[in-house]
């Protein structure tokens, strides 16, 4: 069976979802509210499909439309990759209910919001679920599959099943907190090591030493419970008995993100953020990430 997928967002990550229903063989129809970026979608996906070193033929299976209706008219998966905005995406699913077929999977590739809150206009629940793909969509293997209490366990086979066969690792996350798991763990540190930066501890560019010199280097074999495991539950307990106290625990953004939006150091987007960064070094840190995800989970398909 080869479902028809329609994707409504065609940006960074709506044109990558895209990338891997067609390279899998499925029909895909994609959307985006904003023209320039329409014309842009099939341009962008054989640009990534040479990069891969894939078929561009692939490109042929997605089909750009100019209508949310005309996107998920005939529909059997929709997945929404529009920009991470609330009521945006709840304005979406309503008009994806009325357009697609009443069996149509909806799913939505929210970072951070609960599905329960996107999915709030939709009629019938059951269908509605989170897919919460990675970046970029066609290396980074895992999506966490968000289960709701609505969701029926016909609509969460069906996508585990369907992102399998495309060549994904799927997981299911059993209740429907905010930023699931994979956000949660990531946020979780980035709290601390903005903290760390804020109280003077060290300087910027050593948090990201430090991650990538030790801890970082494991985790891509040893995940935190396995280490709490091989460490010992006892030791992480007595760890956890002195440094907890100490950790950051604000629930508020970092008013030091703040004092740098407000110095226009937004990152790689101003050529400045917590470090500077001139448009070689991000071009060198973008191809060392694409050149080290391609090293572990490219495994060129047959077409
Ligand atoms: N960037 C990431 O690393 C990443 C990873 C996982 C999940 N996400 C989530 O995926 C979603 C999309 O993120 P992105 O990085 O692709 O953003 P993006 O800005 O690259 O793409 C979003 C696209 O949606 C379009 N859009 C805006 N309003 C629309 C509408 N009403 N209908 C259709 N299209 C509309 C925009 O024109 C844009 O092209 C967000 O919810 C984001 O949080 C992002």
């Amino acid at each position: 069976m080869t479902e028809r997928i329609a994707i409504i967002g065609g940006g960074l990550m709506g044109h990558g979802i895209a990338l891997v229903f067609a390279c899998a063989g499925h029909q895909v129809r994609i959307t985006d509210a904003v023209s320039e970026a329409r014309a842009h979608i099939r341009k962008r996906i054989e640009t990534t499909l040479g990069e891969l070193g894939r078929d561009r033929k692939a490109v042929e299976k997605v089909q750009v439309v100019d209508t949310l209706k005309a996107c998920v008219a005939d529909a059997d998966v929709v997945i929404e990759a529009a920009p991470e905005n609330l009521e945006l995406k709840q304005q979406i699913f309503a008009e994806v209910e009325q357009a697609a077929p009443s069996g149509a999977i909806l799913a939505s590739n929210t970072s951070v919001i609960t599905i329960g809150q996107i999915m709030s206009p939709v009629k019938d629940k059951s269908r509605a679920l989170g897919t919460h793909w990675w970046n970029p969509p066609y290396l980074v293997p895992l999506v966490e599959v968000v289960r709701t209490s609505d969701v029926s366990e016909a609509t969460v086979a069906g996508m585990v099943e369907l992102l399998r066969r495309v060549g994904k690792s799927p997981v299911e996350v059993r209740k429907d907190v905010p930023g699931f798991v994979g956000n949660r763990l990531q946020h979780a540190l980035w709290r601390e090591a903005i903290a760390l930066v804020a109280e003077g501890v060290c300087d910027a560019k050593t948090v990201d030493e430090v991650v990538k010199s030790s801890f970082g280097a494991r985790l891509a074999v040893l995940g935190p419970i396995e280490n709490a495991d091989l460490v010992g539950v006892d030791l992480t307990r007595a760890i956890h008995s002195y440094i907890l106290p100490s950790l950051d625990r604000a629930t508020e953004p970092s008013p030091y993100l703040d004092r740098l939006i407000g110095e226009e150091r937004l990152g790689f987007k101003s050529g400045r953020g917590f470090r500077d960064w001139p448009a070689e070094a991000q071009a060198a840190l973008r191809a060392q990430v694409t050149r080290h995800l391609k090293t572990m989970f490219d495994t060129p398909r047959g077409d």
